[in-house]
């Protein structure tokens, strides 16, 4: 094989073949998932403006401080290569009048993202997500739909021994007088936490309960705990999210330290993984979301209370080849066409349009000449009946028609040929 020059570059992969397929049958669920829930899709571009993700993301998340991917254009303007999704759906339905829709809107998407992090299990510079989105409405009944619609698309994928992690950090109000408890315990505690911590600690200290680091969650452990710092409305909302996941039920636990590392998420926060899963905690979490209402605020726009979650494709799909979760190909439906010789090379290029107008998908190998080599493709395939039109069959105008599962085969005129294929594929 000859050496070549050109690789992807660092984080990023091609994705075909048997891989492809898996990517396919996460968006079909994801948008059998859509249709189901009435959520329609959204395509945002893949570069926005710096400054919306400084200002929903944050400046001092690990997103913006260390992962954008920027590009300053011609004309001087800062770009950013979409590190999330949830700041550009925001953007897209206030720009779009959407607030004008009957609330909540609710959209949804699939595509790739792109943060700078360094590769490793599980964290891609190019990754795709698929989320959902619910604009314009802020009752708590929405945070537990949306956990809901998180888990059956999980489910619906294979994973059935999901369990939500939730927490509400509460608004603005509410963390001001957690802030200043945090930071009291931290400062005790100044030479045993890690140099990151230290950090943000005087950044933006919540973001310290997301340290990774045993020695700090150690610590941290013994941190108060945000739940008992929540305003009456933060509190009364959050009472009323954990009652409506009882009555789904949907598995939960309480986990009174997640945060998450995006800056705009207000009340109900939550991440959906496995109870002690070593392959999920070797690949990072596969989905997470909460509410949003006060996004609005820090683009200096409109507040419109909204949630939403999104999942990562790939350790979606790392986690699906781990568990042995279907990922075997689909059978294909549909007929093989097999020919041999130039006069039936023409008449097999004719008889796949004439299959097309009548939508059966036909699978070939029309540049082959090797009968041997056909058939050998159609069993890969699993196909079912196959049509073979030999020199014979071509000059007569007729086809053979083989069921490969009983090995019975009849001849048929080419002009009927459609009409036998649909009785007997149906
Ligand atoms: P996030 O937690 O930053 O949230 O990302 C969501 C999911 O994207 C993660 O759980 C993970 O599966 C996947 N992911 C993140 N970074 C990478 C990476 N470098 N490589 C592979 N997969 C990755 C958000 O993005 C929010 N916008 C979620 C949301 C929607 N909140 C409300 N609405």
């Amino acid at each position: 094989m000859t050496k070549i020059k050109y690789q992807t570059v660092t984080g990023m992969h091609d994705v075909f073949g048997r891989e492809q397929l898996l990517y396919d049958k996460v968006e079909e669920t994801a948008q059998k998932i859509a249709d189901f829930y009435a959520f329609q899709r959204i395509n945002t571009p893949i570069l926005e403006d710096q400054d919306l993700f400084i200002r929903s993301v944050g400046e001092s998340t690990d997103i913006v401080e260390k992962e954008m991917f920027t590009l300053k254009t011609k004309g001087k303007d800062l770009l950013v290569l979409r590190p999330e999704g949830t700041a550009p759906v925001f953007r897209a339905y206030l720009e779009n009048g959407m607030q004008s829709l009957p609330q909540p809107v609710k959209l949804w998407y699939y595509g790739p993202f792109f943060r700078y992090e360094r590769p490793q299990a599980g964290r891609y510079r190019q990754f795709w997500q698929i989320g959902f989105e619910m604009l314009g409405d802020a009752s708590p009944v929405l945070d537990a739909q949306t956990i809901l619609i998180a888990y059956n698309l999980l489910s619906e994928l294979g994973f059935k021994k999901t369990i939500v992690n939730i927490n509400s950090i509460g608004c603005e109000e509410c963390r001001k007088d957690y802030r200043k408890a945090l930071l009291s315990f931290l400062r005790g505690k100044k030479e045993s936490i890690c140099s990151d911590c230290k950090r943000r600690a005087e950044k933006n200290v919540l973001r310290v309960l997301d340290c990774k680091n045993p020695k700090c969650q150690q610590i941290l452990s013994e941190a108060p705990q945000v739940l008992d710092y929540l305003c009456p409305d933060c509190k009364n909302h959050f009472k009323q999210v954990l009652e409506f996941l009882e009555e789904i039920p949907v598995p939960y636990k309480l986990n009174p330290f997640l945060v998450r590392g995006l800056d705009y998420y207000c009340r109900t926060v939550f991440e959906i993984g496995f109870e002690d899963s070593p392959e999920e905690e070797a690949i990072g979490s596969i989905l997470g979301g909460g509410r949003y209402d006060f996004l609005g605020k820090s683009l200096k726009t409109d507040i419109v209370p909204s949630v939403g979650f999104s999942m990562g494709v790939e350790r979606v799909i790392a986690l699906m080849k781990l568990k042995d979760i279907d990922s075997k190909p689909k059978k294909k439906e549909g007929i093989f066409i097999v020919q041999v010789g130039d006069l039936a090379k023409r008449k097999a290029l004719k008889m796949i349009q004439d299959f097309r107008t009548a939508k059966i998908n036909v699978f070939e190998a029309i540049s082959k000449n090797s009968m041997k080599l056909q058939l050998t493709k159609a069993n890969k395939l699993a196909i079912n009946t196959v049509l073979i039109i030999g020199q014979q069959e071509a000059l007569n105008n007729t086809v053979i028609i083989k069921d490969m599962i009983t090995g019975n085969q009849s001849t048929v005129k080419q002009e009927n040929i459609v009409k036998e294929v649909k009785k007997r594929i149906k």
